[in-house]
């Protein structure tokens, strides 16, 4: 693939509204930029691999892309390598950031031809903004009504070809018509512990940090699957690691660190523990709504249902039911608790 110049994606992101420009710094050091440093998910950058090549051997704008999966995954550094695999521009938003229709029409019409448009928390869209959205996707153009009452008049106006790529962290909120338009569909799933530990690498080396062997492994085992983690602890662990004076990070640091964090060798938080504790203590082990746990653990129901959960329920500490959330064994387990069987109804 010939050499392109990368467009700028920290400059992009200032148009989401939302822009954080120190956390956006720290995470776009350690953010691939290319297809190949993308690790892991071995299947999905297959295929992304062909629908690039192809939409570039055809000239053409390549089809709309839906980016699901919990936070922390992946899913901003795939939109962007797109753009840069692409040679296109890459241009940035959040849905709450989309207020009227005029937004997102300023943006869509001044679109340079095939690039990316991202945009983020695309369930949270306003019904307005996702019609004028569907027909942009579908027909590529957009309706504008000018004039009132029976003076009123359609104008259309056509939009350069451009690729959407919306993402979510609830696809369960996105409704079928919108979701029907994405010609390619990415449900990111939580990483394999041998793909966490060359993401590890991968940003000690950026970091300029030294890592034991085994200490990549106990850091890959608390990352909860998830590449934004291992980031974080790695970074904390060289903390650690420097204020000590140690030249690496060993298993001794992680060890050390890892308590002081409160991370357990599961990944779990302090966080973490108390839903499940709530659960158990407060709810005989459920089953409980999300509304009644996020208020009895103090967190709001979207960092529940959005950071918490999808890793307890992916490695078998709560399981979800339609009567509500239940601790499993391995929760009572975990937490050190005894499982009294004659209270619950629930078998398992
Ligand atoms: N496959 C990967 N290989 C290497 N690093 C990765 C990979 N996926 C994610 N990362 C790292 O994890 C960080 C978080 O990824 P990203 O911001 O893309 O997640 P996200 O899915 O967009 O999360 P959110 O839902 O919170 O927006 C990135 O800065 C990047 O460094
Ligand atoms: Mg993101």
């Amino acid at each position: 693939m010939n050499e392109r110049k990368p467009p700028e994606l920290v400059a992009a992101s200032v148009v989401a509204g939302t822009f954080d420009p120190v956390d956006d710094d720290r995470e776009n050091a350690l953010r691939p930029r290319r297809l190949a440093e993308f690790l892991g998910q071995t299947s999905i950058k297959a295929n992304l691999a062909v629908f690039i090549e192809a939409a570039l051997a055809r000239g053409e704008a390549l089809d709309h892309v839906f980016l699901m999966g919990p936070p922390g995954l992946g899913k901003t550094t795939l939109a962007g390598i797109l753009s840069h695999e692409l040679g296109v521009d890459f241009k940035v938003t959040s849905a709450p950031a989309l207020e009227k229709a005029k937004d997102l029409a300023g943006i869509l019409t001044t679109l340079a031809p095939r690039s990316i448009f991202f945009i983020d928390e695309i369930h949270r869209l306003k019904p307005a903004i996702e019609e004028m959205l569907y027909m942009a996707m579908e027909d590529g153009e957009l309706d504008f009504i000018i004039g009132q009452g029976p003076a009123a008049r359609t104008l259309r106006i056509p939009l350069p070809p451009f690729t959407l790529v919306g993402a979510t962290t609830r696809a369960g909120m996105v409704g079928s018509p919108l979701v029907s338009r994405f010609g390619i569909s990415v449900r990111l799933g939580f990483y394999e512990q041998t793909d966490i530990i060359a993401i590890l690498r991968r940003s000690a080396g950026i970091l300029g940090t030294a890592v034991d062997n085994d200490a990549a492994e106990l850091l890959a085992q608390a990352s909860r699957g998830t590449p934004r983690v291992a980031n974080r602890l790695l970074r904390r662990m060289r903390d650690f690691a420097q204020v000590a004076g140690a030249q690496t990070i060993s298993a001794d640091v992680v060890g050390d660190g890892l308590a002081r964090l409160e991370v357990d060798h599961y990944g779990l938080e302090r966080h973490d523990r108390d839903v499940l504790s709530a659960i158990i203590e407060k709810f005989g082990g459920g089953p409980v709504g999300a509304e009644t746990l996020a208020v009895s653990t103090s967190e709001s129901v979207e960092t529940l249902e959005d950071y918490l959960e999808p890793f307890l329920i992916q490695s078998g500490f709560i399981m979800r039911t339609p009567r509500g959330r239940v601790a499993t064994p391995l929760a009572y387990e975990h937490l050190g608790y005894q499982r009294n069987h004659a209270d619950d109804g629930l078998q398992f």
